[in-house]
């Protein structure tokens, strides 16, 4: 595990070495947490895919486990062993996955091996669907026979569903519903959801469907963004009430897992925001975002929090009940880190915005400040978070609710990772690249007026990995 670049993650799910994308067939077996994630064994970059494995007895705690699924030479994922989720087949873990080889991506099944999900069988009848569907047309591209794959997999009524991702020739991104009683034949029965090529993108990866009893939340990726669907899923159909961003920053494919007291945990790929050489001069690319608890607030809305069990990792805190900050005053926190929690409460008063501070070096060369300002907005500034050339310096911005009212903030940070839940409701991941080792610091300020900070906590975070 490569260890001693100050912007790789201290408590986020990152691969040992080389490339990291998505979180795939995250599950809870047998007591212990699996996350695979896709993984290039041989460098930084997105070449012949396999399964990565890490394992967790606490959710917070990661072990690095071998390599869980690699392409077959010969077989139908010979390009690659693409995104898809485990299920518990009577007793027997089974993976859906995505096998790439020439110009089609079709769905492949592998069974657990054993009990610690570290060897698996690949089925001798992959792939497991053989032919696109004909209605809505699949859209093909110059490089794919069709763009087709992505899996999440339930049973309802004693019978499995499967949602492949997909895009449509005359359309946009689909979520296309299959049905089978064996999760080896599989029958079609059309989209689930569709979207318009305009607003929702060409085509829709990685789709998942969660249940929250009264609501049912689908969400996809769309290339850009991971956009969700609030509504209701009955009898293969999705109808919407509500539609948002999942998040608004650097986090893409996301997946969940349940756990045994009934929570959904959803993990996203916080990718690259620094060009492709300086990843490779790192050795690594990628690592996931923390386990978010998603479900239902009072008014119906989603509510994400980060899971309860990452307060393990908590060392050295920091308390203030009330802090006023007056036009201008900025106030340096009295601890220095760049792996750590931060939580506070933040009334604008008459300011035009509170800057909370975070990787700051001590000569203000680089700094990057989280805004909320009084237009409502929640602002990642990356213009001066880094003097690297090579890392971007677009900033990130999410509108945030209710209105008008104290903003409850709660951020983490580690190494290059940010990622801010505003109100327990809304996130914005973001990836910076200080170059300085000293950008440690941490500051709250006020701009253009007064501002209050109330119940504010920051932590120092520990190491998650045993190695
Ligand atoms: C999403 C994605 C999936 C695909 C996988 C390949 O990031 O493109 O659609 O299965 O990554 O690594």
């Amino acid at each position: 595990r490569l260890a001693g670049d100050p912007h790789r993650p201290g408590y986020h799910v990152s691969p040992p070495a080389n490339w990291l994308n998505d979180p795939n067939g995250l599950v809870h077996w047998n007591g212990r947490y699996h996350v695979f994630y896709q993984y290039n064994p041989t460098g930084p970059f997105h070449g012949t895919i396999h399964w990565g494995h890490a394992v967790s007895d606490d959710l917070v705690h990661w072990e690095d486990r071998p390599v869980a699924l690699a392409p077959s030479p010969d077989g139908p994922d010979r390009d690659g062993c693409w995104s898809g989720c485990t299920v518990d087949d009577d007793g027997v873990a089974t993976i859906l996955y995505t096998g790439g080889s020439g110009t089609e991506q079709l769905p492949c099944l592998a069974t657990a091996a054993d009990e610690s999900l570290t060897s698996w069988e690949k089925d001798p009848g992959n792939p497991v669907i053989e032919e696109l569907p004909s209605e809505p047309e699949v859209l093909k591209t110059e490089d794919w026979d069709g763009e087709f794959r992505d899996h999440c997999v339930w049973r309802e009524d004693g019978v499995w569903h499967q949602l492949i991702g997909a895009g449509m020739e005359d359309g946009g991104g689909a979520a296309l519903l299959y049905v089978s009683t064996d999760l080896r034949e599989w029958e079609y029965r059309g989209p689930v959801l569709t979207g318009d090529r305009d607003t929702a993108g060409t085509v829709w990866e990685c789709p998942e469907l969660l249940d929250f009893g009264e609501k049912q939340l689908l969400h996809v990726s769309n290339y850009e963004d991971v956009v969700y669907f609030l509504g209701e899923y009955a009898d293969g159909e999705f109808s919407i009430e509500r539609r948002d961003k999942l998040d608004h920053g650097d986090f893409y494919a996301p997946q969940s897992m349940w756990t045994d007291d009934g929570r959904t945990l959803t993990w996203g790929w916080t990718l690259e925001a620094r060009d492709v050489s300086a990843q490779w001069d790192a050795g690594w690319s990628g690592s996931l975002s923390v386990p978010r608890e998603l479900s239902l607030a009072e008014d119906g809305g989603l509510r994400q929090r980060p899971a309860r069990e990452l307060a393990e990792l908590r060392g050295d805190g920091y308390h203030r009940d009330e802090l006023e900050l007056g036009a201008g005053d900025s106030h340096e926190l009295d601890r220095r880190s760049r792996q750590f929690e931060l939580r506070a409460t933040i009334r604008l008063e008459d300011a035009d915005a509170v800057e909370l501070g975070v990787l700051e070096a001590p000569d203000g060369t680089e700094r990057t400040p989280i805004r909320y300002t009084a237009t409502n907005d929640v602002v990642v500034d990356r213009t001066t978070a880094s003097t690297a050339p090579l890392a971007t310096t677009d900033s990130q911005r999410m509108t945030v609710r209710p209105y008008d009212a104290p903003l409850s903030l709660h951020v983490f940070v580690d190494g290059s990772v940010i990622e801010v839940f505003a109100n327990e409701r809304q996130c914005l991941t973001s990836r910076v690249y200080p170059e300085n080792p000293d950008a440690t610091g941490i500051s709250l300020s006020a701009v253009g007026g007064r501002a209050t900070v109330t119940d504010l906590d920051c932590w120092e975070l520990g190491d998650a990995w045993r190695s």
